[in-house]
């Protein structure tokens, strides 16, 4: 990373041989959220800012100068001396960095702690120690929102198995006792719990393949009118009165090269949500919008009812995970994952008031051919 024509400049900061600055703005350094530490060629301490400084408890003035070593005694997790054990200055000459890793300070003090070697050339002597230093809360509070989650899912997992162990505990301590209603009603339940506990299972390797990343697109021709139609003719045939619901697609729409099992899921979500949370007729309007900053073409769909609504102030929780109002029965996780699906298809959705009151959900994806 030498830059030779910046050496040849006169009004740069102090420089020695090699094009290097000797003293990088501290400036700078002090506006950076994490601590940073420069040891120099022998390992004497040049830049220490002010992240770093609270980080250690030590003041900068006490910091410079000194020998590295000294300033941050650092042990590893078996309290072993870190600098004797990597002896960064004398240790392997092949070495460029150390990923982030765990240290801590003389007092317990926990730090994250990475490090890069700034050598003269390709293996040579080291010239200067970067180290960045970054408090453990980060990952405590990350673990902590883990520990969260195993808790909601293992509660969620244990609700409906606990019905189901209840009644079959019940049917077969009990089988004459019961009349066949009876039994007819308690294996309603069960069934119900079981479905219950499939449908959080799924969900989960959703949400864990939209985290990861490894949400997979298969892209194809796909016409969102007849996928909603599709959905409504579902639901009626199940059951559902046909006057509540409403399909206004406009004639003119682009093609829209998407994926189709995708498209389902979130209109599934969507009207599932519609008709359980919401109330009234159900509308999906599918009409020609503009995404992104370059106003691209796209189609936009619209899932409104004419319930309650969501107050704006919650709006901005209903996409996460879990989250969910007063009626429970679902696991807060339909909506977390429609947006996943939505951005991971390149597009967005957002949460208003319909027209005639209730909730409209808008999602706007691309349309035209996929870029690569
Ligand atoms: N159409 C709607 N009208 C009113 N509230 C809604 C609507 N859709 C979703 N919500 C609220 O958002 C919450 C989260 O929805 P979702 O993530 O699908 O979870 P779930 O349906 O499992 O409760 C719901 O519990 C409900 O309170
Ligand atoms: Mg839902």
């Amino acid at each position: 990373m030498e830059d030779n024509t910046a050496s040849r400049g006169t009004s740069g900061p102090p420089e020695r041989a090699g094009g290097l600055p000797a003293v990088p703005p501290s400036l700078t350094a002090d506006e950076l959220p994490d601590g940073l530490v420069v040891a120099d060629d022998v390992g004497r301490v040049v830049v220490f800012n002010r992240a770093a400084g609270r980080l250690t408890n030590t003041a900068a003035e006490e910091a410079i100068g000194k020998f590295v070593s000294d300033v941050l005694p650092f042990r590893d997790d078996d309290g072993r001396d870190w600098w004797v054990f990597v002896d960064p200055y004398h240790g392997l000459a092949t070495r460029t960095r150390h990923p982030e890793r765990s240290l801590y300070l003389t007092d317990g003090t926990e730090l994250l702690v990475s490090v890069g070697y700034v050598r003269d050339g390709r293996n040579g002597p080291v010239r200067r120690l970067v180290i960045s230093l970054r408090g453990a809360q980060q990952r405590a509070r990350l673990e902590r929102s883990r520990a969260e989650l195993v808790s909601t899912v293992a509660h969620e997992l244990r609700s409906p198995l606990t019905s189901v162990k209840g009644f079959t505990a019940t049917l077969l301590a009990k089988w004459h006792r019961f009349t066949d209603d009876q039994k007819v009603v308690m294996l309603e339940t069960v069934n119900a719990d079981a479905d219950r506990v499939t449908r959080l299972i799924t969900e989960l390797l959703d949400v864990s393949r939209i985290e990861s990343g490894r949400m997979e697109v298969h892209r194809q021709l796909v016409d969102i009118p007849d996928r909603a139609r599709k959905l409504i003719a579902g639901r009626v045939a199940a059951g559902e009165p046909e006057d509540r619901f409403r399909l206004e697609a406009a004639p003119d729409l682009p093609d829209t090269w998407l994926d189709a099992d995708k498209i389902d899921q979130i209109l599934g979500n969507l009207v599932e949500n519609a008709v359980r949370h919401g109330a009234g007729i159900v509308t999906v309007v599918v009409e020609r919008a503009r995404i992104g900053g370059d106003q691209a073409e796209a189609v936009a769909v619209a899932v409104r009812d004419q319930g309650e609504g969501i107050p704006p102030e919650v709006a901005p929780r209903v996409f996460r995970q879990f989250w969910r109002g007063k009626r429970r029965g679902g696991t807060g996780l339909g909506l977390y994952i429609v947006k996943g699906l939505v951005e991971a298809l390149g597009g967005d959705i957002t949460v208003g008031r319909a027209p005639g009151g209730g909730a409209e959900f808008r999602f706007t994806l691309p349309a035209g051919a996929p870029v690569a």
